[in-house]
């Protein structure tokens, strides 16, 4: 067992301090790139500023063959591409490692950390099982972070992909101060837990609810008669399991990949099922969806006009108060503070959408 004290002492002779909050960087879109691609890769400097963060993909839908190929190509672009990563960037640098238990990941950490540790936020590492995974790479970090002489930590997120992941996640959250997120990973994670689908994220038809019977005139149910089915969603339990592990930790939870790149309408839900239950971003796997997460993740003018409204109409006070009609009172005052404060940090990275809030200030409250 460890100490409450030692928990934020480094755990390598000079390396970084760890963290006592993770900073709440916008993060709506983590979008993924291919380092070893050229043509992707060629594009990386113009996003910079267009994305909260670009993420360079290491592993899976990299192909063994070009695993050295992705890591070299990161580093090139992350040492090339200016405002790209580090505190003070507005597109913040990630990567995704390649699995622990793979040819790929020492070397992934030992190539990184010395070359690009300055620029390098986050660290995504996949199929994490449990708290072992991040203690392993905690140490690991701290020693690589010494020897390179960095000034700051790296933080670390893990994907939920597995079920043994699932069931450690609170002690996942809790293993390290670099702790800063979490994603579904939809996709391993069904197959892990031996799910029917085939999908990359998203619903199924055949998981639904039916309307009950109509009853006919001799009291017997017509099973044969048309119903309505309600679609439900597969990712519900593993969402809100997410959100309460991250938010009791004071970490962040994301949504991860939607493979139907064509289905814009079917995505956008997805994502704002997620916004909801406390989400702050998701992946994109397609400029597409950089603007459906940027559009889902930040709260909308109107939320906000809302929200603006019962905070001047509570003032410093608590109590309850009548708003069209409606009780509002210290807990929905919370509620609303949360998405102004959201909201401010968006404002700071993105001018669009300060300008939309901007618009608001001269209303009557
Ligand atoms: C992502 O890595 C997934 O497995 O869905
Ligand atoms: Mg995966």
């Amino acid at each position: 067992m460890r100490s409450a004290k030692d928990f934020f002492r480094p755990l390598a002779v000079g390396a970084p301090t760890p963290l006592t909050e993770i900073p709440a960087r916008p993060s709506r879109a983590i979008h993924f790139f291919d380092p070893s691609n050229e043509k992707m890769a060629a594009k990386v400097p113009q996003m910079v500023g267009t994305v909260d963060v670009l993420l360079g993909n290491l592993e899976d839908a990299i192909k063994a063959d070009n695993k050295v190929a992705a890591r070299e190509g990161l580093v090139t672009i992350a040492q090339g591409t200016d405002g790209l990563g580090g505190p003070q960037a507005k597109t913040q640098l990630w990567t995704r490692i390649n699995a622990l238990d793979s040819p790929w990941a020492l070397d992934d950490l030992t190539t990184l950390v010395p070359a690009i540790g300055d620029r390098l936020d986050v660290i995504m590492v996949p199929k994490v099982q449990g708290a072992e995974d991040i203690q392993y790479v905690d140490r690991l970090l701290a020693q690589l972070e010494a020897k390179a002489g960095l000034d700051r930590p790296i933080l670390v997120h893990a994907i939920l992909e597995t079920a043994r992941g699932m069931v450690n996640i609170e002690e996942i959250c809790g293993a390290s101060p670099r702790m800063q997120g979490l994603s579904l990973g939809p996709a391993d994670l069904a197959a892990d837990r031996r799910m029917k689908t085939t999908r990359v994220g998203g619903g199924h038809p055949g998981y639904l609810v039916r309307q009950d019977p109509p009853v006919n005139d001799l009291g017997i149910s017509e099973v044969d008669a048309n119903r309505t089915t309600y679609q439900q969603d597969l990712w519900h339990y593993t969402i809100a399991r997410m959100v309460d592990a991250c938010a009791m930790h004071g970490i962040y939870p994301y949504y991860g990949p939607f493979g139907d790149i064509a289905d814009v309408v079917a995505c956008e839900d997805q994502f704002r099922n997620a916004f909801l239950l406390g989400c702050v971003g998701t992946w994109s796997l397609h400029p597409k969806q950089i603007a459906i997460a940027n559009r889902v993740f930040s709260p909308s003018v109107e939320d906000i006009r809302h929200a603006r409204r019962v905070v001047a109409a509570m003032g410093d006070g608590t109590g309850a108060v009548m708003l069209d009609g409606k009780m509002e009172d210290d807990a929905s005052l919370k509620q609303c503070l949360v998405l102004v404060e959201l909201a401010e940090q968006l404002a700071a990275i993105d001018p669009e959408l300060k300008k939309q809030y901007d618009a608001l200030d001269g209303e009557e409250a």
